[in-house]
């Protein structure tokens, strides 16, 4: 499958927000990831919803509300209505993952799955179904929260995973690693079967467009 990369504007110059947006995809940026925190799921707080119409009108990529927060169903609206293309939610933060999907769908958005390293994929084969409503399964690299952190030992399995998940449903979304994705982890993510590539330190910290470049040569 194509190799996306989509730049996560948590460790973008919250100063330059726009600016540095721009740039990650001028540079082949598939979609703007912008992490939600609440202080609860993770002791983390990051954006506002007025973070989306404030960049919707400057970047011509999809915008993608990742929300890492605790039950985002109370959210999903003001998601859609704030300007998300795509809502991910973390697939431990849905009671009934099901509906949620639908909810998002039905709200006429994009819907993708966030999974944490150290879960199993129990509470998505339950419902097998919702493979086909999805757009994006996210194979978590750390624990959320933070950028800059490790790669966690189980993202391969993951990945794996998630290819035979998607092959047993016969559908196509694609797969996704968010979280320790750098230059030298993108080869073992890539050969593991994901094709988009969530990251926001290793394109951030430094030269934007070189960063892009670079980690795009290291998925070939
Ligand atoms: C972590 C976020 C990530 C974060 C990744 O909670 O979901 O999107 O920006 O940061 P890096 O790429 O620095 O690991
Ligand atoms: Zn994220």
């Amino acid at each position: 499958m194509e190799i996306k990369i989509s730049p996560s504007i948590l460790s973008a110059d919250f100063g330059n927000l726009r600016h540095d947006a721009i740039e990650a995809v001028a540079a082949g940026g598939c979609a703007v990831h912008i992490d939600f925190m609440d202080g609860h799921y993770v002791h983390n707080l990051s954006f506002g919803l007025d973070v989306i119409p404030a960049l919707k009108s400057h970047v011509s990529v999809p915008l993608v509300a990742h929300l890492e927060i605790e039950a985002p169903d109370r959210f999903l609206r003001d998601f859609a209505e704030a300007g998300s293309d795509m809502i991910v939610v973390q697939e431990d933060t849905c009671p009934n993952l099901p509906r949620t999907i639908d909810a998002i769908r039905d709200l006429g958005v994009e819907a993708g799955i966030g999974i944490n390293p150290d879960r199993n994929f129990s509470r998505i084969e339950a419902h097998p179904h919702i493979l086909r409503e999805i757009r994006l399964l996210i194979v978590m690299g750390v624990y959320p929260g933070f950028g800059g952190q490790r790669f966690a030992a189980t993202v391969e399995k993951n990945i794996s995973r998630a290819v035979e998940l998607r092959e047993e449903a016969g559908v196509n979304f694609d797969i996704g690693v968010d979280g320790g994705v750098s230059t030298a982890t993108v080869p073992h993510i890539v050969a593991a079967g994901a094709n988009y590539l969530i990251a926001g330190s290793s394109i951030f910290n430094g030269d934007i467009s070189k960063n892009m470049a670079a980690l795009r040569e290291s998925a070939s």
